[in-house]
């Protein structure tokens, strides 16, 4: 952002409202700030009560693109097996990688997994506290580190998340289009930080975001900020933030193979980077743009059996929505294979199944109709 355009934001948020916002906003979250597992709640802290930077890291990395209902089992589930850092930087990655199963994003648990063996390994154990440091670290970003810096250690770090971006796009009736309009909240955003309570600010907002500034239907009527904000005077606040028109997602297709050994089912490891990265699969073909007909399948089967069309799923991943044609059979007596393993049919919730395969997996495993 120019520095002209930032001089403007600032007449635009005048000290005196960022002061009187501030102390409305905290004086809710004294009251109203959800009891979290990770987090040390205002009178604690005012208390001198500190968290511990392994839980707050671990509850960031979680929370980043799931909901804090979605976390908490996971969470627990995590600290219960590895209770410190060394702990999971001493896991075996696969161990890390099932327990995440769910979470979705899978780079997010290797990141995880390598950032607690870099902090062991290059920190003596310890996080560091620089947002700088912090963001050479795997897995954390501008967001996370800046989250870890005011959260841990009370620096007045601008935490930006989707909560915040909307809470800002309203009180200050931000016409510009998401994405777009994320560098311009980011400075609105950074008006608001301060020294004092840097921790409580940012978790103030996030909760307000996620309790009373709903993406749909905020509660303006019991919110602390309705006096500054001016898209509730619109009487429309819900339109904001705006957002560039969607247009329809890219589509491909594939066609995946569900090969059955008695009680089990052949599965084999995606690579470790990319889409679903270290997951696993059922062995299927390459997803193109094009439609495959039943023919063109059977060039990427793993073996020539007696193939059924099971149907066809769809899945919407970010950049695509992909329909893949699901075909089933039983393996061959002599079919034998490295390809992959025979996973037990009544443990596969020990797999790391991305959802698209579960679906794949339920498909082909119904009972006949
Ligand atoms: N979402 C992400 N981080 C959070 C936090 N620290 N508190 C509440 N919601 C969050
Ligand atoms: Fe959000 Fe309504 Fe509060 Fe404005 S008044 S910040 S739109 S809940």
């Amino acid at each position: 952002m120019r520095a002209d355009s930032i001089n403007k934001l600032s007449k635009l948020v005048p000290a005196k409202d960022v002061a009187a916002c501030r102390a409305a906003l905290l004086l809710w979250y004294d009251k109203k700030a959800r009891a979290l597992p990770w987090r040390v709640l205002p009178e604690a802290r005012s208390a001198g009560v500190r968290p511990d930077p392994y839980r707050v890291w671990l509850s960031e990395i979680m929370l980043q693109q799931t909901t804090v209902g979605a976390v908490k089992a996971y969470y627990a589930a995590f600290l219960e097996r590895w209770p410190s850092v060394s702990d999971l930087s001493a896991a075996p990655l696969e161990a890390v990688l099932s327990a995440w199963a769910g979470l979705g994003y899978y780079a997010r648990a290797r990141n995880l997994h390598a950032c607690a063996q870099a902090v062991v390994e290059h920190h003596g154990g310890l996080f560091p506290k620089a947002e700088k440091a912090l963001r050479q670290l795997p897995g954390i970003g501008d967001y996370t580190a800046a989250a870890m810096a005011a959260i841990i250690h009370e620096a007045p770090a601008n935490v930006v998340d989707g909560n915040i971006e909307r809470v800002m796009a309203r009180l200050h009736k931000v016409e510009e289009t998401l994405p777009r309009a994320k560098a311009h909240l980011k400075a609105l955003a950074a008006h608001y930080v301060a020294k004092t309570r840097a921790a409580d600010w940012p978790q103030a907002l996030m909760d307000l975001g996620a309790t009373v500034c709903r993406p749909k239907a905020p509660k303006c009527d019991s919110c602390p900020l309705r006096a500054f904000c001016a898209a509730q005077k619109t009487g429309q606040p819900a339109d904001y933030p705006r957002r560039a028109p969607k247009g329809a997602k890219p589509v491909r297709y594939g066609a995946a193979f569900v090969l059955l050994r008695e009680n089990t089912v052949l599965l084999r490891r995606r690579p470790p980077t990319g889409l679903l990265g270290g997951m696993c699969e059922v062995p299927n073909s390459a997803w193109g743009h094009k439609e495959i007909d039943a023919d063109e399948a059977m060039t990427s089967a793993p073996v020539e059996a007696n193939w059924h069309v099971s149907g066809k799923i769809s899945h919407v991943f970010t950049h695509f929505t992909l329909f893949m044609d699901v075909y089933l059979a039983n393996a061959p007596d002599s079919f034998a294979t490295n390809a992959g393993w025979w996973a037990a049919l009544d443990a596969l919730d020990r797999e790391a199944l991305p959802s698209l395969m579960h679906k794949v997996l339920a498909l082909a495993l119904a009972p006949p109709k």
